[in-house]
């Protein structure tokens, strides 16, 4: 399966956030979520590289840093020294989108670009060969526990038909990942659409029991996969027996 559940600590304790991450992990969390926020260009506040380090020690799997900052570039290197592993930023808040992405690269990250749910996807085109995931949000940018914004379906469709062609081309398979009002119940139709990485936030912190919301989230997405599978096999045959 491929299938990355990726917590959001925006939801979780921050009196307690250690013990939260450690929990998380211990319930099948693939990655740690960190959304990083700048009251400029969100209008919220949130957590630096520090609080980055200090998390660090308490987790082994990666630790996917979503910028909502402008500018950009500075705080690359911070973060990388944190023990970031993968650095998200929305290409509208860097002035050089390029630079950006090699900056990431350089320091030893996984990079990508993040489209809120306006931003056309036209802005991954000439970047693809510096790209290792695409984030979009199904949300506005800002704030947990918020509605997911159905147009993302369509929009997570288009995105997936992208990195299938360029993964055709050259062999290498970029991650797609949403964020935004990933619940239970609706993370099946969004594996559906696409998305291979799921970020959840009050979803999963919200919920007494993590490990019960965790699996549930990767059972659904093993069943959209595996019938999408099934409807491609399906549309194969008929096309190699037409
Ligand atoms: C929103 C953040 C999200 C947020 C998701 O700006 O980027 O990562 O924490 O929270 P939920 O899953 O509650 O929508
Ligand atoms: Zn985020």
């Amino acid at each position: 399966m491929d299938c990355r559940i990726a917590p959001s600590i925006l939801s979780a304790d921050f009196a307690r956030l250690g013990e939260e991450v450690r929990n998380v992990v211990a319930a099948g969390a693939d990655w740690i979520h960190f959304d990083v926020m700048d009251n400029h260009y969100v209008p919220n506040l949130t957590i630096g590289p520090l609080v980055c380090e200090a998390i660090r020690p308490h987790v082994e799997v990666p630790i996917d840093v979503h910028l909502m900052v402008e500018p950009v570039d500075s705080l690359v290197p911070m973060f990388a020294k944190a023990g970031a592993n993968v650095i998200t930023f929305h290409p509208e808040a860097s002035r050089h989108v390029d630079r950006t992405l090699g900056l990431i690269r350089d320091a030893g990250c996984k990079s990508g670009l993040v489209f809120n749910p306006a931003t056309p996807l036209a802005w991954m085109d000439h970047v693809l060969d510096k790209l290792d995931i695409v984030l979009l949000m199904s949300v506005n940018p800002g704030f947990g526990g918020q509605s997911f914004i159905g147009q993302a379906l369509v929009k997570l469709g288009e995105a997936r038909a992208r990195l299938d062609a360029y993964e055709q081309s050259s062999g290498r398979r970029i991650w797609l990942e949403i964020d935004g009002g990933v619940k239970v119940d609706n993370i099946g139709a969004i594996a559906a659409a696409g998305a291979d990485t799921f970020v959840a936030g009050s979803a999963i912190f919200g919920a007494k029991d993590y490990r019960a919301t965790i699996e549930a989230m990767k059972q659904a997405v093993a069943a959209a996969q595996a019938a999408s599978a099934r409807a491609r096999a399906e549309q194969q045959r008929r096309y190699t027996s037409a």
